[in-house]
């Protein structure tokens, strides 16, 4: 028998595989989340998140400084809200001189060509930690996404090129964007968490903003996990509301809702590979069990091959000094 294909000969050499290979990673392709806390001179490590911190406004320099240096152009800022300036309608968000405000302004001092993204939802404001007003028990939801409208207002005031919205109200995307033409912010982008689920995977972030719900859930507001055409209903909406990225998160148990809407949607598609993706590999690799370089360049390989077109994304820096 004569083969008339063989499979492998596009396997055979580093070269030959670099030539045909379909998907690449670099620094292009990350989106860096940044947690940011009050007071100077701190950079506390993450109990559940080895290597991740938060940092005060003055080491936030530092560290935007070296994002940079490493080909890293885009942030995504949060920030720990300390309890006294919590209250269930997330009045702090929306004062002027508050920490994302500050923390915006600082990353644009340092790195004036840095695409700054924030994130826009009242859980790390709110003092019931969810992510819109509470009445009755209940998460409100026009009420909130008026909140969410000032909020991105008040971000694009301080310097904000993009907002994120992530706490997935009806209606949140068509607010912001009409407060932001009304406001002459014409210019400032929405990056949507179009289909984000209610997931277990957010803990770890949850530990890093001390924002997790003070009761219940939130599988009122954020999708069931059980669902793949309801992201796509989700997704088309935020678009015809005036979203210019959408976003799937979690990433990896997710990438059949990437395809999807990859394969439906003609906006850039964000994934989020979130706090407890994050965990997983370094805990795997902290005990021997998996090789974490090589782990993380199978995930973001993955996200990509998917459908993502910006990953946002923990292992960003690691990934870039990898790839160097
Ligand atoms: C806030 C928000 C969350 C995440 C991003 N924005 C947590 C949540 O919805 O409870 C999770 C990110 C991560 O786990 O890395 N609405």
């Amino acid at each position: 028998m004569h083969l008339l294909r063989r499979n492998r000969r596009l396997r055979n050499s580093e070269a030959i595989r670099a030539l045909v290979r379909e998907t690449t990673i670099s620094a292009d392709d990350f989106l860096v989340p940044l947690f940011v806390v009050e007071g100077s001179g701190i950079q506390q490590e993450i109990p559940s998140m080895p290597g991740y911190y938060r940092y005060s406004l003055d080491l936030l320099k530092k560290e935007v400084k070296e994002l940079w240096s490493l080909g890293l152009k885009s942030v995504l800022l949060f920030v720990k809200v300390p309890d006294n300036l919590k209250d269930n309608k997330g009045t702090e968000a929306l004062n002027a001189d508050g920490l994302m405000q500050r923390a915006i302004k600082t990353v644009k001092e340092v790195a004036p060509d840095m695409l700054v993204m924030t994130d826009v939802a009242l859980d790390p404001y709110s003092s019931y930690g969810h992510d819109g007003i509470v009445e009755d028990g209940y998460i409100v939801n026009d009420k909130t996404t008026e909140v969410l409208a000032q909020m991105s207002l008040s971000h694009a005031q301080a310097g904000a090129d993009f907002v994120a919205p992530s706490d997935m109200m009806d209606g949140r995307i068509l607010a912001i964007r009409e407060l932001l033409e009304k406001e002459k912010f014409v210019n400032t982008g929405i990056m949507s968490y179009s289909a984000k689920y209610a997931s277990a995977f957010y803990g770890p972030f949850r530990d890093a903003l001390d924002s997790a719900p003070g009761f219940g859930d939130k599988k009122t507001y954020q999708m069931d996990v059980a669902n793949r055409d309801e992201a796509i209903k989700e997704t088309l909406m935020d678009i015809d509301e005036g979203a210019d990225i959408v976003m799937v998160k979690p990433g990896l148990c997710y990438l059949d809702i990437v395809r999807d809407i990859k394969n439906v949607v003609d906006v850039p598609v964000a994934v989020y590979q979130v706090s407890g993706e994050y965990a997983m590999l370094k805990a795997a690799a902290e005990k021997g069990w998996l090789d974490h370089d090589a782990v993380m360049m199978e995930q973001v390989m993955a996200i990509k091959r998917a459908g993502a077109n910006i990953i946002a994304s923990y292992f960003a820096k690691d990934v870039v000094k990898l790839l160097s």
